[in-house]
């Protein structure tokens, strides 16, 4: 077992390399362009023009001393280019009823500068040095692809650094900015973006993800625009109706061609996401960190971080741009322990028993999970303090005697016999005010003076920023780890915090008593998941927020897993998974079979289509089996089993999603040599047209033959025949295609009723 900690609780500042400051202003991996003389008139004398580049995306910034920084170039690598040719090339046009001279878009945007369009950064001194306007100090470079950017506001005394970073093997940017103040008078800062990021005119498509609880994930596409795409959101979590992240396309391009970008603010508190499309036809991308007012006062030599942007680049279409997010966070954000073993299949117990918590059944159904193929058993919400349903007991976290009278070990223990790990849910930020802790504690939640808080779930939010709160949870949660060897936690986070005030928040130039703190609290919390990690460092977690309202890449630096959704309508689940897939890779999206009839939407779905649509995730169950008829528990098994036996190709391999019909969904994951894949093609609604489409795959080799085989639904699923499923015995040996004919032609898709998803396997064929 590699025992590599998680990534740091605090990121690493990308571009922030071992070297130290390297003499004079600016070193550059590649050599330093500068213009030419006869450029002198644009005012671009003694620029000095910073590279950096990797994995196929590169960015030019104007970073000469004493000016602003600006972006010339961001997007794709270019094969052939000069720093100073796209420089010029970047010349824009005098418009007029303009400035004289045209004003450049820099790093950050801000009001000293000048510039139209969204500020990337806001601050004051009680009214006072307002209008910040940042000239470049210092640049560093310690490799091609990473930099760090010094600029200061001498007569404001700020300073602020860019670490900028490519993914050299996924062309990921990371970009972040450390905002510092230098007077000894204090900074209010009311905003920062980690970057003010300008976007190619050809991205005219944007894509958004919106949603709402059990609804997460869903993809909004505007087309052109001018004026600004906002997203605010300010509940304290990642949030299920604003997902920090967004794609750009061009018109032209799908899912497997043309230009495409994706970007992702990685944060799980308020964030604001903004796209801008001015009247010159500029545009500009800024995403960061929604502080409340007051919320960050720096004094003297005090320095905020702004969460990471990432952005990656393709002309491979968005799913390129998805497959580059996947490796990005496989490499650089998951924890290696969580990726070096399969992902166990779960059975979570919430949908099975809610709050009525029994020994005997629980045991019954770890049984009938153990027997279909389950490998983790998680003892969802019930099981501590007065927690008999959501109205009490958050915050006590002991077993509760009422319902385990012996304690969990025996449930425990009796989960390990049948050769599954055990589980437990918390929602460790959380308080009811019906529970022992917070009758002890009633000053421990956030909270903002004279303020009712908003009714939500019956809790309140603890302040996990006060270090009695800190240290009361990491005691309670590290003391039930260790008596009872749990493997995994599912940490939940169930209500908005509206008002996250902390009377914890002082420092000598505060006022002491109720400030703004989400900043800090989801800090706190990442650092808790951290505490715990280092304390047992096999154990998992998994990021739960009513569902998938704490997904982020923020998050994932700390957890193993996200809980995608709780809806586990399958049908719906088809939507909710493609959207997720976006940002995330199928090892993390926790993806579950329901029961027979779905809890949240009430509609009834066959076993065959709930297990096929939780086969493309990291699988598990979440019904009570028991309800189950014994053809269907059957039918899960076999599903499962197919899960396990493509679970490396599932987790390891590359995804794509294929261009279909909107009454469709096919999505499929190919081996890095390209030798196998497994594509998934569900039936959402009933086709307008008598015949079936055809389906083209994506990602083989062209020159590579392929048998193909149906090998989900167990039986034909074709309502008529003959179909291409007999003509190539796809339930039988399959049949030989080429890759290149199986992506330019496809084949036509039996004709099978909506909610049916079929798995076709592709092996290499070795007689060719
Ligand atoms: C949230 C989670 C569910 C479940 C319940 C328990 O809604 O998303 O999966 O854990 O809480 O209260």
């Amino acid at each position: 077992m590699n025992d590599k900690v998680k990534n740091t609780a605090a990121e690493q500042a990308p571009g922030e390399g071992a070297l130290g400051r390297i003499a004079g202003h600016v070193k550059t991996a590649k050599p330093v362009h500068r213009a030419a003389g006869a450029r002198a008139e644009f005012g671009l004398r003694n620029a000095n023009y910073l590279c950096i580049e990797g994995g196929g995306t590169l960015i030019v910034i104007d970073a000469a001393a004493n000016e602003r920084p600006r972006i010339i170039y961001c997007g794709k690598a270019l094969g052939n280019f000069d720093a100073s040719e796209l420089a010029l090339l970047s010349t824009a046009q005098h418009a007029p009823g303009s400035a004289n001279a045209h004003i450049q878009h820099s790093l950050l945007n801000e009001i000293g500068t000048g510039a139209s369009g969204p500020r990337g950064f806001a601050a004051h001194r009680n009214g006072k040095d307002w209008a910040a306007d940042f000239r470049v100090l210092e640049v560093q470079s310690d490799s091609s692809s990473s930099a760090a950017i010094h600029c200061t506001d001498k007569s404001a005394e700020i300073e602020v650094t860019h670490n900028l970073r490519i993914d050299p093997a996924t062309g990921v940017f990371t970009a972040q900015t450390k905002v510092t103040n230098r007077s000894a008078s204090p900074l209010q800062l009311d905003w920062c973006a980690a970057l003010s990021l300008p976007l190619g005119d050809q991205l005219d498509r944007l894509f958004g993800f919106s949603g709402r609880w059990a609804n997460e994930f869903q993809i909004e596409e505007i087309e052109s625009f001018r004026g600004t795409y906002l997203r605010e959101n300010s509940l304290g979590r990642t949030s299920h109706d604003n997902f920090p992240g967004l794609y750009l396309a061009n018109k032209a391009s799908d899912e497997n061609s043309g230009d495409a970008a994706g970007f992702h603010l990685g944060w799980s508190g308020n964030h604001r996401v903004m796209c801008d499309r001015q009247q010159d036809g500029r545009s500009s991308l800024q995403m960061g960190e929604l502080l409340f007012p007051g919320e960050i006062e720096l004094g003297e030599g005090e320095t905020y971080q702004t969460p990471s942007l990432y952005a990656c680049w393709s002309s491979d279409g968005r799913a390129d741009v998805s497959r580059k997010f996947h490796q990005f966070v496989k490499s650089q954000i998951l924890d290696v322990r969580s990726m070096e073993r399969p992902r166990p299949v779960h059975y979570n117990t919430w949908e099975a028993v809610y709050f009525d918590h029994d020994e005997a059944s629980l045991k019954e159904l770890a049984n009938t999970a153990a027997a279909v193929g389950a490998e983790r058993f998680v003892l969802d919400d019930g099981w501590f303090g007065g927690r008999r349903a959501d109205n009490a007991g958050l915050g006590d976290w002991w077993v509760s005697k009422d319902v385990y009278p012996s304690g969990l070990a025996g449930l425990a223990e009796h989960v390990r016999a049948l050769g599954m790990e055990f589980g437990l849910w918390f929602e460790p930020e959380m308080v009811n005010p019906d529970s022992d802790l917070f009758r002890a504690h009633p000053d421990w939640v956030l909270s903002a003076d004279g303020l009712d808080t908003v009714p939500f779930r019956n809790q309140l939010t603890l302040d996990c920023t006060n270090p009695k709160v800190f240290d009361y949870l990491f005691e309670k949660i590290s003391h039930l780890v260790s008596e009872l060897n749990i493997a995994y936690i599912k940490w939940d986070m169930n209500r908005d915090t509206h008002h996250p005030g902390s009377l914890t928040q002082v420092s000598p130039h505060r006022e002491t008593g109720n400030r703004a703190a989400m900043h800090a609290q989801t800090l706190a919390v990442y650092r808790l998941m951290d505490k715990l990690h280092q304390a047992f460092p096999k154990l998992e977690i998994e990021s739960c927020s009513s569902g998938g309202a704490r997904a982020d890449y923020g998050v994932l630096r700390h957890t193993d897993r996200i809980w995608t959704s709780d809806n586990n309508d399958a049908r719906q689940r088809q939507a909710i998974q493609r959207g997720a897939s976006h940002f995330f890779p199928l090892q993390v999206t926790g993806s579950h079979v329901g029961p027979r009839q779905c809890h949240i939407t009430g509609r009834i779905f066959a076993m065959e289509y709930r297990a096929a649509t939780a086969i493309f995730g990291h699988m598990g169950m979440e019904l009570n089996l028991l309800d189950e008829t014994e053809e269907d528990r059957a039918v899960l098994a076999d599903a499962i089993a197919l899960h396990k036996q493509h679970r490396a190709l599932i987790h390891g391999g590359d995804s794509y999603r294929l261009n279909t019909a909107e009454y469709m969904n096919a999505v499929g994951c190919v081996s890095a040599d390209q030798s196998e894949a497994l594509f998934s093609c569900a039936q959402i609604e009933f086709a307008p047209g008598s015949a079936p489409d055809r389906l083209r795959f994506a990602g083989l080799d062209p020159a590579l033959n392929y048998n193909v085989k149906l090998v989900w639904p167990p039986r034909n699923p074709s309502v008529t025949s003959p179909s291409i499923v007999e003509a190539a015995d796809l339930l039988g040996d399959g049949a030989v295609f080429s890759g290149e004919a199986l992506m330019e032609f496809g084949l036509q898709l039996p004709l099978v009723l909506p909610d049916t998803c079929l798995i076709f396997h592709l092996m290499q064929d070795d007689q060719t």
